[in-house]
């Protein structure tokens, strides 16, 4: 993609042109005062003609920077040109987007499954705590950055309703297979189970190998949203039937039979309690060896309930024999 390089950008200097998404044209640039590259999004006009999208983006901008999350891509500045261009500065993210990863090779090991859940559910039960709504979570706004972390992108990104009708575009049809009933019948009566349902069709793809509600049109798609049930038999045997049921709990189609993303984070967290706290450094192996089409050979060992059973054992027998000598001593 070529596109001629503005010579500035508030403080920020161009070195390449990122892509254009829902938001306007994206920029990777060098902030030269502290030596570190950053993105700039220009948001297009039609965007900041209707007013209100700046008042909440900027609401929303200021509350994700004090949030401070170590998911959530901060933003850095946000502010108005004197031609009256509104523009966003942000964290750059060194990495891959889990879009990329998941077109290179599909359905990740289970233990990276429910880290990539783990991560996004945390990050947004914390922003929902501020009443914040992601309103765009997509493979494609997530990334796994250079250290293995899961990140993630684009939070309150508004489509112009005015300007960009959804249609058949394949981008299009990529960002609406990741919305919720509600948000395609009225894309004001989002909440924040909204987001809930896109983490559950994630969960899906990332599980089966595809996104169960995607189909050839926009139109079989929003149905498919709308009336379609993913049923326990497209699951593979090897994944927990409880975390099956917890799923299709994410896509009630009513919003308020969902969980809320701190439930979805506590449900993936008790899964994960056998592995290793730290997993970023087989997340990094696994994400190298998908985009070298290679098989993941660095996998974290589970510890085994029954270490824990004979540990919990030994502390007993440890117990029984304290008091017996006791006993002895007293009697002898
Ligand atoms: N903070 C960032 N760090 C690194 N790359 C980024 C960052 N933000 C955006 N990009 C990249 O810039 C490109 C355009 O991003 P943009 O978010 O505008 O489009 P999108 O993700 O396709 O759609 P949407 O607007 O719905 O989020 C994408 O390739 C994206 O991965
Ligand atoms: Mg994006």
């Amino acid at each position: 993609m070529s596109e001629a390089l503005p010579k500035k950008i508030g403080v920020y200097k161009p070195t390449q042109f990122l892509g254009h998404g829902a938001m306007g044209n994206v920029y990777l640039c060098h902030d030269e005062s502290l030596n570190r590259m950053v993105v700039v999004k220009q948001m297009v006009p039609s965007l900041y003609d209707h007013g209100t999208f700046v008042e909440r983006f900027e609401r929303e901008a200021k509350i994700l920077a004090k949030l401070n999350h170590p998911v959530i891509v901060q933003p850095y500045a946000l502010w108005q040109e004197t031609s009256g261009q509104y523009s966003l500065a942000m964290e750059f993210v060194y990495g891959k987007s889990l879009r990329v990863l998941l077109d290179k090779k599909p359905k990740p090991p289970l233990w990276a499954v429910m880290e990539i859940l783990y991560n996004l559910s945390s990050a947004l039960a914390e922003a929902h705590r501020y009443g914040i709504i992601h309103r765009d979570i997509k493979p494609a706004n997530i990334m796994i950055d250079k250290n293995g972390r899961v990140r993630l992108l684009d939070f309150g990104v508004a489509h112009d309703e005015n300007d960009q009708e959804l249609t058949e575009d394949f981008a299009q049809l990529g960002t609406a297979s990741y919305m919720s009933p509600e948000q395609i019948h009225d894309s004001k009566s989002i909440t924040p189970a909204s987001d809930v349902f896109s983490i559950g069709i994630i969960a899906c793809e990332l599980l089966l190998g595809q996104n169960p509600f995607r189909g050839t049109s926009l139109a079989e798609t929003f149905s498919n949203i709308q009336k379609k049930k993913v049923s326990s038999k497209f699951f593979d045997a090897s994944v927990p039937k409880e975390m099956v049921i917890f799923i299709q709990k994410m896509l009630s189609k009513d919003p308020k039979k969902r969980p809320m993303a701190n439930d979805v984070a506590e449900f993936f967290s008790m899964n994960m309690r056998r592995y290793p706290r730290d997993l970023r450094p087989y997340i990094l192996e696994w994400a190298n060896a998908t985009l070298n089409e290679a098989e993941t050979t660095f996998t974290p060992a589970m510890y085994s309930e029954k270490k824990k059973l004979s540990f919990k054992a030994g502390l007993i027998t440890g117990a029984v024999v304290s008091i017996i000598a006791a006993i002895a001593i007293h009697f002898f």
